[in-house]
């Protein structure tokens, strides 16, 4: 019987200072990708992952991320009247019957390790998953189910990985140990953004993680790291030492959304897999003057 993941954290207190200006006065976790918010896409792959328990840890100037999975009464009542039932459809489904969502603050910037932190006491003694909503994961099989299925199997904290070009080190937590499998790596090493030269590989950590609850000791004792802020990385590190952690080569595409670069792209490419909007979209840009 494999063992479900029943919650995810979110940390989506972060500033976007990346994607100014569009972010002054919207959460970055909202910007749309096509049609929905980047946040909906990661609470759709925990969902799809059969996690329940949805805790975001939020900051100042986030409400609309709460109110996007809120109920919206005289919107619906409108649609029902109006006998829209497929938009209702639409607004309906973005919060499930069977879905939680919880909201804790975290008061000051500290950090990605500082803001799961945050979650300590409503994830409890148990493993729980961890989604950046800014890397938007495209994949046959969800990202995050198919690290659940490899946690079935090891009972351990697993970390989606993909190569990244040497150039980009010091953008992610590069992670470094011994080959399982084709897919699976015992994880010895983590650094977080380190430069090329002293990277200890060139696999990368995408923005989704299965951690098992001893990480929260191990990031509330872990000093400030890079750039002076608690890392989740850090904690990792500390893990590792007491516990096996895996790193996973994911099926899937990464998009950094982080970045305008990789919000473009996953916009154009997403538009082209939308079952609506695709063929239309393509045609448009084919008689671009490219
Ligand atoms: C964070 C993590 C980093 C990870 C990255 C994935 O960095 O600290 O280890 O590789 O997310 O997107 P950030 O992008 O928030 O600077």
């Amino acid at each position: 019987m494999p063992l479900p993941v029943r919650k995810a954290v979110f940390p989506v207190a972060g500033l976007g200072t990346r994607s100014l200006p569009a972010t002054k006065a919207i959460p970055k976790e909202m910007l749309p990708v096509v049609d929905k918010p980047l946040i909906q896409y990661a609470v759709e792959e925990a969902y799809a992952a059969g996690v329940r328990e949805m805790i975001f840890v939020t900051g100042r100037h986030k409400r609309p991320i709460e109110d996007h999975f809120d109920m919206t009464f005289e919107l619906e009542v409108a649609l029902e009247n109006a006998g829209k039932q497929d938009l209702l459809d639409v607004v309906r489904s973005v919060k499930p019957d069977d879905m939680e969502c919880i909201y804790v603050r975290q008061p000051q910037a500290l950090g990605l390790g500082h803001a799961v932190l945050c979650g300590q006491r409503l994830v409890g003694n148990e493993p729980f998953a961890v989604l950046l909503a800014d890397d938007l994961m495209v994949g046959e099989t969800p990202v995050l189910k198919q690290m659940v299925e490899q946690f079935a199997d090891w009972r351990a904290s697993i970390l989606a990985v993909q190569e990244v070009p040497a150039e980009h080190t010091r953008r992610y937590g590069i992670v470094a140990g011994t080959q399982v499998n084709d897919l699976l790596l015992d994880v010895n090493r983590i650094v977080e953004k380190p430069a090329p030269e002293v990277a200890p590989s060139r696999l990368g950590v995408a923005g989704r993680y299965l951690l098992t609850p001893g990480v929260f000791h191990e990031i509330a004792n872990q000093p400030r790291g890079v750039g002076g802020e608690i890392q989740l990385t850090d904690g990792i590190a500390g893990l590792l030492r007491r516990e096996k952690v895996f790193a996973y080569r994911y099926e899937g595409k990464r998009y950094d959304c982080g970045s305008k670069e990789g919000f473009l792209q996953a916009n154009v490419e997403l538009a082209l897999a939308h079952p609506q909007l695709g063929a239309g979209f393509r045609e448009f840009l084919k008689g671009l003057p490219l």
